[in-house]
């Protein structure tokens, strides 16, 4: 089969692979018609490339058509059509159990949470599912299956964005009324503000790319532009001093206007890989200006939702701001499964409050996949969502 392919920092390349095989018995092996790339790729594509190696196949958004499936996965026949969630989880274990699927204790590695499709040695190096093929572990529970007949972008997004972005709000825990903040507006940032919209919030969202704030303004966001305005005078003055009940970081590590951040990831970068790779899990290397900006904006007492993705163990937090503010902070993987069953009426219903039929602004074919990779991470082209379809 087909799969993109990592060959390097910025290189990935569409090679030729074995098609996957049933290994265990509650495997299933599905052929792909959609896969998402994601600003967690771009993290692989650049900053976490010490951690694979070449021949990792990429991708964690694909939903497709079942195959084949191993003799104990008896939900599932050949033919239906699934989406298959970002993280590997049993359905049975202790934190599956408690709606904690992406710490199933069944896949986890290494001091690591749940194993995860398309992710690195860190996660299980798990090959993705940008590809035409795809081995799924944990078949008997993970898979989603929805309803032949309307376009794979009606339910792709159930992989990761709708449930990420559904999580960050739930973590944010507003209320009709409340005033949140969204740092980001990326594919995660902007289905936050949509998720954040169906409970009658007022949406802030922060962003430098034009395109990105555009397109939440015609949603009906506030959007403020951080490489114009001072996003904390904005934000108190939006709010009559008091700051935001919420605020949810779809930004992570690669966060513009960290200039540290940035020369410690270039650092790295320059390292042998088996050393930049213990230096990133043991040091700071993040470039932490969104999250700060978060521990500013949110209200006294205020909730901050941390869904952008971060990686070094010694990273400086404000603490002392942070206890004096009573801040709460919620973050993590999502827990796909957990969402999945609120999410999907939604979905089914052709009014599509949230947008997820005109969400991706970009398809691709296999083969031009390379390409797009570029295009999303330099920002170019109107690049938000891009499915690759194999
Ligand atoms: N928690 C999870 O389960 C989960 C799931 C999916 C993605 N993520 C993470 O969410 C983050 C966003 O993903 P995405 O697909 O939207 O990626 P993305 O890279 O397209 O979006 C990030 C956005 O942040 C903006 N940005 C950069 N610096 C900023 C700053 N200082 N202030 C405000 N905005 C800034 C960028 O212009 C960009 O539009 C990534 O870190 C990704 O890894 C987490
Ligand atoms: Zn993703
Ligand atoms: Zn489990």
């Amino acid at each position: 089969m087909r799969a993109l392919t990592w060959h390097g920092k910025r290189d990935v390349r569409v090679d030729t692979h074995p098609d996957p095989r049933i290994e265990e018995p509650t495997d299933a092996i599905i052929s792909v018609t959609s896969s998402g790339v994601c600003g967690s790729d771009l993290h692989l594509y650049e900053v976490l490339s010490p951690f694979l190696d070449e021949g990792d196949i990429l991708g964690h958004e694909p939903m497709g058509v079942v195959e084949e499936v191993g003799s104990e996965v008896t939900n599932l026949q050949p033919g239906d059509r699934v989406v298959i969630p970002f993280n590997i989880s049993c359905g049975h274990c202790h934190p599956c159990s408690t709606g904690l699927q992406s710490q199933c204790d069944t896949t986890r590695t290494d001091g690591m949470g749940a194993a995860l499709f398309g992710y690195t040695k860190l996660y299980g190096q798990v090959p993705g599912g940008q590809a035409e093929f795809l081995r799924v572990p944990q078949a008997q529970y993970g898979p989603i299956k929805v309803p032949q007949g309307p376009p794979d972008d009606r339910f792709v997004y159930l992989s990761d964005v709708l449930p990420t972005a559904w999580q960050g709000v739930r973590y944010a825990d507003v209320h009709a009324g409340d005033t949140l903040v969204v740092l980001g507006l990326g594919p995660i940032g902007d289905m936050s503000c949509r998720v954040a919209q169906l409970e009658e919030t007022r949406v802030i969202g922060v962003d430098l790319v034009p395109e990105r704030l555009e397109r939440a303004r015609r949603r009906g966001v506030e959007v403020i532009d951080s490489s114009r305005e001072d996003v904390v005078e904005r934000v108190m003055e939006l709010t009559g001093g008091r700051g935001a009940d919420a605020v949810i970081d779809a930004v992570g590590m690669e966060a513009h206007g960290a200039p540290v951040g940035k020369l410690a990831q270039t650092l790295a970068g320059l390292l042998p890989d088996a050393v930049a790779a213990k230096v990133q899990e043991q040091a700071g290397i993040d470039r932490l200006s969104a999250l700060h900006l978060a521990v500013e904006l949110a209200r006294r007492g205020g909730t901050i939702s941390l869904l952008g993705v971060y990686g070094g163990n010694a990273d400086p937090m404000p603490m002392l701001t942070m206890f004096d503010k009573q801040l709460q902070v919620r973050m993590g993987q999502a827990n796909v499964r957990r969402w999945t069953d609120d999410i999907l009426p939604l979905l089914l219903d052709d009014e599509d409050r949230l947008g997820v039929d005109e969400f991706a602004t970009h398809r691709v074919a296999l083969d031009d996949a390379p390409d797009a990779y570029a295009a999303f991470q330099e920002k170019r082209d109107g690049t938000v969502k891009v499915l690759i379809q194999p």
